[in-house]
């Protein structure tokens, strides 16, 4: 592993038992709190996306901790940033899919508007656990028509196997 890469995980805390008895917990804000720190995790899945991306028009960003990285890589790489939202949240004309997650069940929706037919596409999160997050995301962009290029997330629960769920180009920097 990186020394990058080493500095960004050692940030990562632990949390056992929450929300729900059960879940250990991998809590990705300690390294927002470290500007170093968060510049080499922005940098790190920056230059993974150069790498193994051609060319994509969007980062798409999960609700609520894919929106901490997703703007910040949109603007290092000058394409667009577009929100995944929790249902209810976004105003005008919407799509939406209702997905179940690690610890319960939700409903995501993006605007219409967004994502134009055949534009490509980059789903970003903190966390693929049982991939039905980003399984639903893939979901809701290709219902509008974009091209998933690639899903990328800072941590990976191995265990969990959720990346055989997606079935699309699929990274992650950490795994546990
Ligand atoms: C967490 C995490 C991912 C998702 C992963 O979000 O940020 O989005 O769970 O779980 P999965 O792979 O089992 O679907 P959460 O729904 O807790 O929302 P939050 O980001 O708003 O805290
Ligand atoms: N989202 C789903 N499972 C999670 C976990 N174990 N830690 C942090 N976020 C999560």
């Amino acid at each position: 592993m990186s020394d990058r890469l080493e500095t960004v995980k050692s940030l990562i805390a632990a949390h056992p038992d929450f929300p729900k008895p059960g879940i250990l917990f991998r809590d990705v804000f300690p390294v927002l709190r470290n500007a170093k720190a968060l510049r080499m995790l922005i940098d790190l899945l920056c230059e993974h996306i150069k790498s193994t991306v051609a060319s994509a028009d969007i980062i798409v960003g999960l609700e609520s901790r894919g929106f901490l990285f997703g703007p910040m890589v949109a603007e290092q790489l000058g394409i667009a940033f577009v929100p995944v939202r929790k249902a209810g949240k976004l105003p005008g004309k919407t799509v939406s899919v209702s997905y179940t997650l690690e610890y319960g069940t939700d409903k995501f929706e993006a605007q219409e508007d967004s994502v134009k037919k055949g534009q490509k596409v980059i789903i970003l999160d903190d966390l693929l656990a049982t991939g039905g997050t980003m399984k639903a995301a893939i979901e809701l962009m290709e219902k509008l028509g974009a091209v998933v290029e690639l899903c990328l997330v800072v941590i990976e629960l191995d265990d969990l196997k959720g990346r055989n769920k997606l079935n699309r180009p699929f990274y992650s920097l950490i795994h546990y």
